[in-house]
């Protein structure tokens, strides 16, 4: 079937996301292709139009998809019972001394076979797309050795070829310590290096991340994971300051990161750092809530110093099972007492930031067609809705691919 170039999509009520919500009552947006061409109230509609396909909407409410900027889609196994025993007392950081953790999704993502990785990936990611994704950033980071990363970061793609998802591949090599290299984190760090250039010629690698902490990498280590990233003209992004201080957020900004991811441990000069060179904030309050977190991100010094926030799921098996983009609306508004507008913006306009994108988050022209349609009469019941709001309609590059 091939998708008619002119289409116009009537009757919303629209909320463009330029300059707050940017609402349009009765509006239309007009696409060719996969951008948009015109936006506006319907009785503005230029004459003469003659699109090939209209869309009634019959009133309801068309935003921006969302941009889940931070996820780790493509794993084997869960980690419920490690669920169970923090329920008990024991930490996130305990469970991974003990070598469960990441390292328990490393030995389930090894022993996968690529189809059931494949088949897994897709059905998360069918679920954020019902609520509203048009854009997905994949990390692997459960493979930790060359063959295994490249096969998750190869699902991945997949995921987006079979989805009609923009999925953008984010190269985590430097999760954990894999248990071939106990006791020795330099070679394993030497080893990511030697990595990234054939997965980067493979097409697999659009940004470089690290997890900067005490159970993981140093920022020693994450800056020569960086260094190389930079040999190869990559982007890079942090998880940073999750779940102690490490100075990882200014070290990465320093290489003009992308992004800084949790933060919840951020100090004044990793912000002032982040301001300078203009990385996001992405904050997670899936993986907050889930941990049982009790340190807040500054949202309030971030707001002041002009830092862009983001919010994603960080979907994972261990931190943050969650799958839905609303959900996450309403947790960084009741926890991290994020605005509902900071909220919008942090899952769409920045949200694409995060990933170094400027064609998306907005209803504007020239921007690409990328929306999801709602039975809601504002962008703030979405955040309000503590639960998983299915979107009435996705649509990505003007083509609609869910429901
Ligand atoms: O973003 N912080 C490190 N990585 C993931 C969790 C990974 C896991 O526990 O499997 C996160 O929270
Ligand atoms: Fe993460």
């Amino acid at each position: 079937m091939t998708q008619p170039r002119k289409q116009l999509w009537r009757g919303a009520r629209i909320s463009t996301m330029v300059d707050g919500w940017g609402l349009i009552e009765r509006g239309a947006v007009l696409t060719d292709g996969e951008q948009i061409t015109w936006v506006g109230a319907e009785a503005d509609l230029p004459a003469g139009l003659q699109p090939q396909a209209e869309h009634h909407l019959d009133g309801a409410l068309l935003t921006p998809g969302f941009v889940d900027a931070h996820t780790h889609l493509v794993y084997g196994g869960d980690r419920a019972a490690e669920f169970e025993q923090r329920l008990q007392g024991a930490s996130y950081e305990d469970i991974a001394r003990a070598g469960g953790g990441i390292r328990s999704t490393v030995a389930a993502t090894r022993a996968a076979r690529a189809d059931d990785l494949f088949a897994s990936g897709l059905r998360r990611a069918h679920t954020l797309r019902a609520g509203g994704v048009t854009t997905l950033e994949i990390k692997s980071g459960y493979g930790l050795e060359a063959a295994a990363e490249a096969r998750c970061l190869r699902v991945a793609r997949r995921v987006g070829r079979e989805t009609g998802l923009t999925v953008k591949t984010t190269c985590l090599a430097a999760h954990a310590l894999p248990p071939e290299f106990d006791g020795q984190p330099d070679a394993y760090i030497a080893a990511v290096c030697q990595w990234l250039p054939a997965l980067h010629a493979e097409g697999l690698v659009d940004a470089v991340d690290a997890f900067c902490e005490r159970i993981a990498f140093s920022p020693a280590q994450t800056r020569r994971v960086f260094e190389a990233a930079q040999a190869l003209g990559l982007p890079v992004k942090l998880h940073a300051e999750q779940l102690s201080d490490q100075g990882g957020a200014a070290l990465a900004a320093g290489f003009g990161a992308l992004s800084c991811d949790h933060l919840e441990w951020l100090s004044a000069d990793g912000i002032a750092a982040m301001q300078h060179a203009g990385t996001v904030a992405m904050l997670l309050p899936g993986a907050y809530y889930f941990l049982r977190e009790t340190r807040l991100p500054p949202v309030q010094a971030l707001r002041a110093a002009g830092v862009p926030i983001a919010i994603a799921t960080d979907h994972n098996p261990g931190s943050s099972p969650v799958l839905s983009m609303p959900l996450m609306l309403n947790m960084a508004c009741t926890l991290f007492r994020l605005t509902p507008l900071e909220a919008w913006l942090g899952a769409t306009l920045n949200g694409a930031r995060a990933l170094g994108l400027h064609d998306r988050g907005q209803i504007a022209i020239g921007q690409r067609a990328d929306f999801a349609v709602w039975d809601a009469n504002h962008p703030r019941d979405l955040a309000y809705a503590l639960g998983n709001p299915l979107a009435q309609a996705v649509i990505s590059g003007g083509a609609r691919i869910a429901p």
